[in-house]
């Protein structure tokens, strides 16, 4: 496995895999089993697999969040030579932008509510660099985990609006054996708020139970005062939308399929999670 650390070294280590097809792993680094699974997949189907490291300034509206982010390159590393990745992009801002990234994204609206209001200018920033990587990394597949649903749907998006010719593989929340869906921010939990998060998926998980019994707007109440419960979380949001135009829904017939998403403190710390109602 190669580690570049420079787009110059990456590009030469690039044109080593020219013969066949090229999966790619975007990620900000401190990896657990989440994306491991999406190398997993990647292994699988692709001749070859690269990974990507960056925490990309761009995409985070709250300065001590990024610099909080966990950064643990040597261990990251470690964990994708052992999961069969060809090569690793591990850059420096420097190399991902050059200059200041202007750009604005038509993200088709799919940003207009979820993390979109709420962390204004986080979707523009992911395209950001993932358009930038896309175009350094020129992959035939890209994999995204469904733990960011509203990411991958803005990735499809952008990338089939923009041509890439890339296919965007949606890949299955991993959870931890207690329900929490597995994130490079569970690390900075306390030990109290560690325990108490797996609550959040026990709560969601019920959502398609609630159906028969309640209105949208009561079952999104319901769950969010069963949240709320444990002292240690505090809900930000809970929304049912429409999972194809991911636009809320007000009655249950309103969409074909419905995703549940939310937001939900452990503070600082901020976690979020979804799953499929119907
Ligand atoms: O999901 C993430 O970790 C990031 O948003 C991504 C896709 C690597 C872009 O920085």
């Amino acid at each position: 496995m190669i580690v570049a650390k420079t787009l110059q070294e990456f590009l030469q280590a690039r044109e080593a895999l020219s013969n066949g097809n090229v999966g790619f792993v975007p990620t900000m680094g401190a990896l657990h089993q989440g994306h491991i699974s999406l190398v997993e997949h990647s292994v699988e189907k692709c001749k070859y697999t690269v990974v990507s490291i960056f925490v990309n300034p761009t995409q985070f509206n709250n300065q001590n969040d990024l610099a909080t982010y966990p950064r643990t390159l040597e261990a990251d590393c470690a964990l994708l030579e052992k999961s069969g990745v060809d090569l690793v992009f591990a850059p420096g801002v420097e190399d991902i932008y050059p200059s200041p990234d202007e750009r604005v994204f038509d993200l088709g609206g799919l940003d207009s509510c979820g993390e979109g209001p709420r962390t204004p200018g986080h979707f523009n920033g992911v395209a950001q660099v993932v358009t930038r990587l896309f175009d350094i990394v020129k992959p035939q597949f890209a994999f995204f985990g469904q733990k960011d649903f509203q990411q991958v749907a803005i990735v499809k998006h952008f990338t089939k609006k923009l041509g890439y010719g890339i296919e965007i593989v949606q890949c299955p929340t991993l959870r931890e054996e207690d329900g929490l869906a597995k994130s490079s921010r569970n690390t900075l939990l306390t030990p109290a708020q560690r325990e108490a998060a797996p609550h959040i998926y026990e709560c969601i998980k019920t959502a398609p139970e609630l159906m028969d019994k309640m209105s949208v707007a009561e079952a999104v109440k319901h769950l969010q005062e069963r949240i709320n419960q444990n002292s240690e979380l505090e809900v930000e949001y809970i929304e049912m939308v429409d999972a194809s135009t991911l636009k809320p829904v007000e009655k249950w017939s309103d969409a074909q399929e419905i995703q549940l998403w939310c937001a939900v403190y452990a503070r600082p710390v901020r976690l979020i999670d979804n799953v499929k109602v119907k």
